[in-house]
């Protein structure tokens, strides 16, 4: 579906919003994600995958870091111009269960999707939650709330965020994650640990989106393999083979 483009501008270093048109077509829920086609040429030739960062009655949000040719396309993009979007895809963070103690724990660009998932949790769920997330320096911050740890420390607890929020988990805990993937896998780690709940957000090269080629497989926990573009990209912690990660 082409949409229009209402806004599309840096936000914080090398990180862009990006506001598209809302068609009033779909609902979304958080986690869940578009394929974009950066252009109406050949090149780049797939589809990008980015998630919904937030979604309003009047435009669907996109939060971007620019890491290659795509993307870089993707931020020379005016208002008024076109793009074309395949979604909402995937399954997004799954049922809150509204007794636990909720913790949003994100890293760098993956913190995106919880800007619209804080939206939810406060708007229909009504329910409290603490936030932390990461990135390499204050720089790169883009959003404005939550705890922040920076590895350079210019900016908040100086370290990585699993770091920072080690000690707020417990057996009661109900994390929400999303990340680079060496930050997931000590988080599932510590929750394995620690015996909580943790469904987790993954990252992996998307070519198709939508189940066919098999380019986005992750094995399981009981040596079965799992499209994160369908069978995720949320999952439940215990069920990937971190291992193989
Ligand atoms: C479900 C999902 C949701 C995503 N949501 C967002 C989002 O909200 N915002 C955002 O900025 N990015 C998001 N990404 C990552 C985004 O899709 C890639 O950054 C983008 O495709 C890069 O395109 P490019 O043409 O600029 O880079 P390329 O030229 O394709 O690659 C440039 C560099 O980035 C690396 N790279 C590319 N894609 C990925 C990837 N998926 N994971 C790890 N490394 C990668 C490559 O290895 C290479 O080093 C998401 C990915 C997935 C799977
Ligand atoms: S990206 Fe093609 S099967 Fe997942």
């Amino acid at each position: 579906m082409e949409l229009k483009i209402l806004e599309n501008i840096e936000i914080a270093s090398n990180i862009y919003s990006l506001k598209i048109d809302n068609p009033a077509l779909f609902d979304v829920v958080p986690g869940q994600f578009f394929m974009v086609k950066i252009n109406g040429f050949d090149y780049p030739l797939l589809r990008r995958p980015f998630s919904v960062a937030s979604f309003e009655d009047d435009h669907i949000g996109i939060i971007y870091k620019v890491v290659g040719e795509g993307t870089k396309i993707l931020s020379d993009k005016k208002p008024g111009d076109f793009i074309d979007l395949l979604g909402p895809l995937g399954n997004g963070f799954g049922d809150v269960e509204k007794d636990k103690k909720i913790l949003l724990v994100g890293g760098g660009i993956g913190i995106a999707p919880f800007i619209y998932l804080k939206n939810v949790l406060e708007n229909d769920y009504k329910i409290s939650y603490k936030a932390f997330f990461g990135f390499n320096t204050k720089d790169e911050i883009y959003i404005d709330f939550g705890e922040i740890a920076t590895i350079d420390g210019s900016y908040g607890f100086e370290g990585n965020v699993v770091d920072m929020v080690e000690n707020e988990i417990d057996n009661n805990s109900l994390i929400f994650a999303c990340g680079p993937t060496i930050m997931l896998k000590r988080l599932a780690y510590l929750c394995y640990e620690k015996n909580c709940d943790m469904q987790v957000s993954l990252e992996s090269r998307m070519a198709c989106g939508i189940g066919v080629c098999l380019g986005c497989v992750i094995e399981t926990n009981d040596k079965d393999f799992k499209r994160v573009c369908v069978d995720g990209p949320v999952f439940d912690y215990k069920d990937i083979a971190w291992q193989t990660l």
